[in-house]
Formats: structure tokens, C-alpha cells, sequence
């Protein structure tokens, strides 16, 4: 099959693992006989740069014209000063939202060889975890209402979090039917104590669990959840929960893997095109240097394969590629710790990972 794949390298360490990802899927297409085609897009604070806008038209134009999306990472010191919405983070949003992407999947999963990378101790790690995380994304506190005002104490700002029944419904759907394909259990998680817009999320989760009575559906406090995470992470399976709360619990749960750099995710909306990205940010402070982490981007371009283009064998492949280049003690800088393993480049790992398949 031909695939026409759209790359948003970004900034930073972005245009490196982006490259690593591509490394990879062309390898997989010689493999299995798939040809994908890329196409190069700006976005972030190199649109900035060049085309003045951080989520140029074209960007957006390439994106829905393609089968899908892989995005590298935005953002960096040189931007940070610009007003919220001409910030390259805003480019981000711009596009998760063009493109209708409400789902975002975030596994957090421990690979047995990097136990000794995890910083929980060994009683913990020796369960295991393996967390499907379910943020919505499209929707709440990242998209609401925003601004400045004078208030009691003079000027005040503000960010609203409002979630719609149907925004909460479909994600609901998501997390319940990803649930029925692993081990039917949902946690859902909401500030429900505190927030009017959790216990509408809590009430309408509920609604949509009576649709599937085989799923156990238990309601955590986000606060709990963070401490959860760390004391027991082997019960959780499926994590449905808002934005802003997914976009905190996803990296909680990718440190307890091991590293940031390990966690891929799955942007998906209504039709077979999605966005794919490591959860993590551009890491200025490496960028260049050919020392970033591909893995979590590698993963992200397998997640691609198993979810846009239903090419389960060719995921497999890659997914079973990383594991056993972790098995042989291959590790970048951030996996390294103090095992006194010699940390590999970002091309090296790339090149180990391209051996194995
Ligand atoms: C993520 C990131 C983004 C988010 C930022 C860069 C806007 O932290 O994908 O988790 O908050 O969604
Ligand atoms: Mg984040």
C-alpha cells in the first residue's frame, strides 16, 4: 500500500527523532512492501520564524490532505516571551483542533529491561503496569474561555474549564471501547468534590457505562490518582479523563517508565487520520546535539501503523524491535541512570532499532 504521511518536525529535538521515525517506517515499508511518501510542514516557533504564523494554512491544508500526521515536538526558550496565542504551543492546539483530534492515547507501559530505570522501588516495578491513558483533547480548560479583567484585588486572570455533555460522551466511548479490548476496566478521573464541570463528567461517564455492562467503571480523584500512580500503578488499566488532567497524569505516568522520552501517543478524531507525537517537549536544551530519545517517536510512528492504516503485523514489528534493542542494553543518555551503561546517539539507537527489523 502507499501511504502519504505529513511531517511536522517543529523545534528543537524535533527535525532529529522525526527523522529517526522516518528511518524506521521506511525500513517497515521495504519489509512489508508499503511505500510512504512524506511531506514536510512547518509548525511551531519555526512557522514563526519563517512564515510569521506558527500554524501557517499550508500546514493545516497538508495535514487534512494527508492520511496522517506525524509531529516531532514545539516550543523553546526563543518563544516563550511571545503572548499566549501567538506562542508556538498554540500552533499545537490549533492543529489537534483543525484536524477534529478529541482523542488523545497515551500507553505507559513498563518494558521489563528498563525496571532498574524506573524510580519506583523494586516491589512496585515488579508488578508491572501497563496504563492506557485516555485524555480528551480538544475540549476544557485548554480551549475555554480566557483573559484578563480587574477584579477585587485589581488585575486578575483567568482560564475556564467547561466540558458539553457530547465532548464527555465520546471520549467516555473511546475509553469504554479501548477498555473492551484490553481488561475491561475503566477508572475515570475528576476533581468531582470541587469542579461543576466533573460532576458532569462523572454523571455523563456513568450514562455511557450502562451501555457497556462488561466494563468495570470506578470514578479517582485526580489527586488521588497522582498518588496512586506512584504507590500501586499495576490497577490501572484504561485512565479516561479531561485535558489538562491527561496532559499531568501522562507525565507523571511516563517517569515511573523510566524516562519522558519512552511515551508515545495517538492523537485520533472521527476519521482514520491522526496525529502521532512523543508526549514530550522540544528539550532545547539537547537539541542538535544528537543525544534525544527516538524511542517515544518510534512508538508513535508503530501507534500510526496500528491505528490510521490497521497495519497490526507492521506495528508489532517495531513495538518487538524496541523491546529487544531494550533487552540488549542499549540506551540513550536519559535511560541511563547510574547503571553505567555507555549511552548510544540518537542516530545509534535508531540504527540498533533498524537491525532488529
Ligand atoms: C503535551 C504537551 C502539550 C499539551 C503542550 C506542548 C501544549 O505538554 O502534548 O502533553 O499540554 O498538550
Ligand atoms: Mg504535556
Amino acid at each position: 500500500m502507499n501511504y502519504n504521511i505529513a511531517l511536522l518536525k517543529g523545534d528543537g529535538i524535533g527535525p532529529e527523532i522525526v527523522a529517526s521515525a522516518v528511518k524506521v517506517l521506511d525500513k517497515i515499508g521495504e519489509k512489508y512492501g508499503h511505500t510512504f511518501n512524506f511531506t514536510d510542514y512547518l509548525i511551531g516557533g519555526i512557522a514563526i520564524d519563517t512564515k510569521g504564523e506558527g500554524l501557517p494554512k499550508e500546514t493545516v491544508e497538508g495535514c487534512l490532505a494527508a492520511d496522517s500526521v506525524i509531529l516531532g515536538a514545539v516550543g523553546g526558550p526563543k518563544w516563550d516571551t511571545l503572548p499566549g496565542d501567538k506562542r508556538p504551543e498554540k500552533a499545537l492546539l490549533g492543529i489537534r483542533s483543525a484536524l477534529g483530534l478529541f482523542t488523545n492515547l497515551r500507553p505507559a507501559k513498563l518494558y521489563p529491561a528498563l525496571k532498574d530505570a524506573s524510580p519506583l522501588r523494586t516491589d512496585i516495578v515488579e508488578k508491572g503496569f501497563d496504563i492506557m491513558m485516555v485524555r480528551e483533547l480538544t475540549g476544557g480548560i485548554y480551549f475555554g474561555e480566557r483573559g484578563r479583567r480587574q477584579g477585587k484585588y485589581g488585575e486578575e486572570a483567568y482560564d475556564t474549564e467547561a466540558y458539553s455533555v457530547m465532548e464527555i460522551e465520546r471520549i467516555a466511548r473511546v475509553a469504554f471501547e479501548t477498555a473492551m479490548k484490553r481488561s475491561k476496566r475503566v477508572i475515570s478521573v475528576d476533581k468531582a468534590n470541587v469542579l461543576e464541570s466533573s460532576r458532569l463528567w462523572r454523571e455523563t461517564v456513568h450514562r455511557i457505562a450502562k451501555d457497556y455492562p462488561e466494563v468495570e467503571c470506578t470514578d479517582m480523584l485526580v489527586d488521588n490518582t497522582a498518588m496512586q500512580i506512584v504507590r500501586n500503578p499495576a490497577q490501572f488499566d484504561v485512565v479516561v479523563t479531561s485535558n489538562m488532567f491527561g496532559d499531568i497524569l501522562s507525565d507523571e505516568a511516563s517517569q515511573i517508565t523510566g524516562s519522558i522520552g519512552m511515551l508515545a501517543s495517538a492523537s485520533l478524531g472521527d476519521n482514520t487520520r491522526g496525529l502521532y507525537e512523543p508526549i514530550h517537549g522540544s528539550a532545547p536544551d539537547i537539541a542538535g546535539q544528537n543525544k534525544a530519545n527516538p524511542i517515544a517517536t518510534i512508538l508513535s510512528a508503530a501507534m500510526m501503523l496500528r491505528y490510521s492504516f490497521s497495519l497490526t503485523e507492521e506495528a508489532d514489528c517495531i513495538e518487538e524491535a524496541v523491546n529487544k534493542v531494550l533487552e540488549k542494553g542499549y540506551r540513550t543518555a536519559d535511560l541511563c541512570g547510574d547503571s553505567g551503561a555507555t549511552p548510544l546517539s540518537c542516530t545509534e539507537i535508531t540504527e540498533r532499532i533498524l537491525e532488529e527489523i
